[in-house]
Parts: C-alpha cells; structure tokens; sequence
C-alpha cells in the first residue's frame, strides 16, 4: 500500500477508536442509574445533600474509604455545622477533628475556602462550577462533585475509581496518571453524562468504582450493570487496566521515638507551622537507629538524668512519599535542673497523657507509641463509642 493511504488508513483507525471512546460513555448512564436507585449506600451526606455538607464529605473521602469516613464526619459536622463555624474554628480544634485522616492541609484548606466564602460570598457556598474551582482545596475533581450533587450542576467528577472504570469499559490505552488524560476524559464524559440527574451520576460512577470496579484483586463483573458494554470485561482484560505509570520508590527514614515520663507526665513537642504533618504534636524523636546509650547520652547532655530506660519495640508508618521505619523507648527522667534545658529539648512540653483525649493533635505514625502509654487519642474515643 501506498505511504498516503496507509496515513489516511491511521486516520480512519483513529476517529474510529475516538468514535468508540465516545459512543461507549453514552452507553453508562441507563444501566447505571438503574443500578443505584436499587444499591446506593445510606450516607450521611446523602440524607442531606446541603452545599457545606456535600463539601467537607468530598474532601474528607479523598485518600479515605467511606466506612472510615463516617464517624469522622459525623462529628464535624456536630463540632462545626456551617461555614461560619469552620471559618472561626481554632487551628487546634480542626486538626484534632482530622486527627487520624492524614493529609493535614486538606483541613487547612477547608478553613482558607470557608474564610473566604464568609469574605467574598457572603457567607454562602457559590452556585458556580468556576467560584468553586477559585476556593483553596478544591480542584476540578471536588468543583464538579460539589456543582453535580449540591446544586445539580452537570460537571463530571472524575478521580481515580472514575478512571478505572471508563479506562476498563474501553479498554483505553492512555496513561491515567498523566494530567492530560485526566483533563480529556472530563472533557468526554462531560459531553456524555445525563444533564437531568448529574449528581447522582457522578456519585453511581464513584460507587461503582468503590464497591464493584474495585482498585485491588479481581473486580465484581458479575455485579455490574455495565458487565455488557465492558470491554476489558469481553476480552478478560479486567486486571490490565487502567494503564497507570510505575508509582515512585518512597523515601525510607529511621528514627528513635522518645517517650520521656518525667513523673505522671510524658514529653511532647510542636511540629513546624510547615512541611509534612504541620503544627501535630509528636514524641520527640532522634534520627536514625540510635542505641539506649546514645539516647542517655544525648538526655544527660541537655540537662536530664535518666532513672530507667527501656525498648518498646519498632513500628511503621507510611506516607505518600516517605516512609518512617521508627524504634522506641520509655524513658523515665529526672530533669536536674528545670529552665537549665539544652538546646535539643527546649521546645518540649509536658502533659499529661489524658488531655491528649480533648486536646494536641497526634500524627497517627505515632499510634504504637501512643498506644503503649494507654493514651487516647480523639479519635480513638470516637470509635469507642462508635462500638457502644
Ligand atoms: N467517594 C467520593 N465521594 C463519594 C460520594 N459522594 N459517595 C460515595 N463515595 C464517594
């Protein structure tokens, strides 16, 4: 064949994949509605779907599983029930509440956004796709759930389990972890998604992915009310797709947690106001692997002397980028000479190991630890009483 009709042959091939790419989002919506009026979850932001409460559960449930969520979310929204509360809250009061759902600056932001709704917009969530995308926080993906489920917007809202599921229905090729791919297929199921009921159509392709297209381990096709549009399904291609980029090695840090008592009383200390798990209280740590001796060493040397020391053993934590391979030990101290501290203890406070059940916000890297003083933290009161 010749050069020319082999290019217009690519052509053709092209707008007929393109063609399919698009046909088959038309196909979902049907199928899929049916399916959630019969399987959709009671969820406490679905019982009432106001604007703020639409928009605290969409960010709490980015990087968080819905059962996770709940008892969380609950309790927000009694401590602070409207925009004006959350713009007042005290620092310390949200990260308390967020304690446990990692991703600090989520909350951070959360309150930036409500600050600036009691600024510019009266105090009232905006109606409007691109007011929603200008407020700290909140991206295209929260934007198109907030107009779609609030305010009945017809915006798509497309995260990962979003992906999964259209990459698999059409066994498409693109790598979903580059922007660009994101941003077309919002493009494509904008175009495609049903203008009379958008929010229950964003929130059925999520449900769908949460609890059927699942991420990890084999999918529940025959659950599926798109098993028969489903291309990665026909060919028993499931677990081939979505087609992401190899995810990046994390960072591995050791270090030595201290858990200093000094009578009833345990050491902690402020993290910085920014980087990784800004303004949490933690047990003060040392870098590396060290042994009981150099931890005694490094105390005497700043002006305590230690009555016993004692291993509690190594824990794990991991982060998005990094993980903490840590060590422990309780060590029981006698400050020699109060207000004489050095250098590397001067910013450690001392408190009771039960005010941390109202008050200072606890990384949950630190849970083992925590855990071995029996003390509580916020949100571990909270599932208790999820249990009763
Ligand atoms: N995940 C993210 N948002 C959700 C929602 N509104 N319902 C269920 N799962 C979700």
């Amino acid at each position: 064949m010749k050069k020319q009709a082999l290019i217009q042959n690519d052509k053709a091939l092209e707008n007929l994949k393109e063609d399919f790419h698009f046909e088959a989002l038309k196909c979902i919506p049907k199928p899929l509605l049916t399916w959630y009026d019969e399987n959709k979850r009671t969820l406490p932001w679905r019982e009432d779907a106001s604007p703020y409460r639409v928009w605290v559960s969409e960010i709490m449930l980015q990087q968080t599983r819905v059962e996770a969520v709940k008892p969380y979310y609950e309790r927000f929204m009694k401590a602070l029930p409207d925009i004006a509360a959350l713009a007042a809250a005290q620092e310390e009061t949200l990260l308390k509440l967020w304690e446990g759902l990692g991703y600090y600056n989520r909350v951070r932001n959360l309150q930036k956004a409500a600050r600036m709704i009691m600024e510019r917009h009266a105090g009232e969530m905006p109606a409007d796709y691109d007011a929603l995308l200008a407020l700290p926080g909140i991206g295209n993906y929260t934007a198109g759930a907030i107009a779609s489920i609030a305010f009945g917007i017809p915006k798509p809202a497309v995260d990962g389990n979003v992906l999964r599921v259209l990459s698999r229905i059409r066994t498409d090729d693109r790598c979903i972890s580059e922007e660009k791919v994101r941003r077309a297929v919002e493009a494509e199921l904008e175009a495609a998604m049903p203008k009379d009921r958008p929010g229950d159509f964003n929130q059925a392709m999520m449900e769908i992915g949460a609890c059927v297209c699942v991420p990890n381990g084999q999918p529940h096709c025959e659950e599926c009310p798109l098993e028969g549009i489903c291309r990665a399904r026909s060919q028993g291609k499931e677990l081939s797709y979505p087609i992401k980029e190899g995810k990046k090695a994390r960072k591995p840090e050791e270090k030595t947690v201290l858990l200093v008592r000094d009578e009833g009383r345990v050491a902690l200390r402020k993290r910085p106001a920014k980087g990784l798990l800004a303004g949490m209280y933690e047990f003060p740590c040392l870098p590396g692997m060290i042994s009981s001796d150099e931890v005694v060493r490094f105390l005497l040397e700043n002006g305590m002397k230690v009555l016993r020391i004692q291993p509690l053993g190594e824990a794990k934590h991991i982060f998005t980028h990094k993980e903490w391979h840590m060590q422990g030990f309780m060590v029981k101290v006698d400050e020699l000479e109060r207000g004489k501290s050095g250098e590397g203890i001067r910013d450690w406070i001392y408190i009771e190991p039960e005010e941390t059940r109202e008050k200072y916000p606890i990384p949950s890297a630190y849970e083992f630890y925590a855990k071995t003083l029996a003390m509580l933290r916020g949100k571990d009161l909270m599932l208790e009483d999820e249990r009763k």
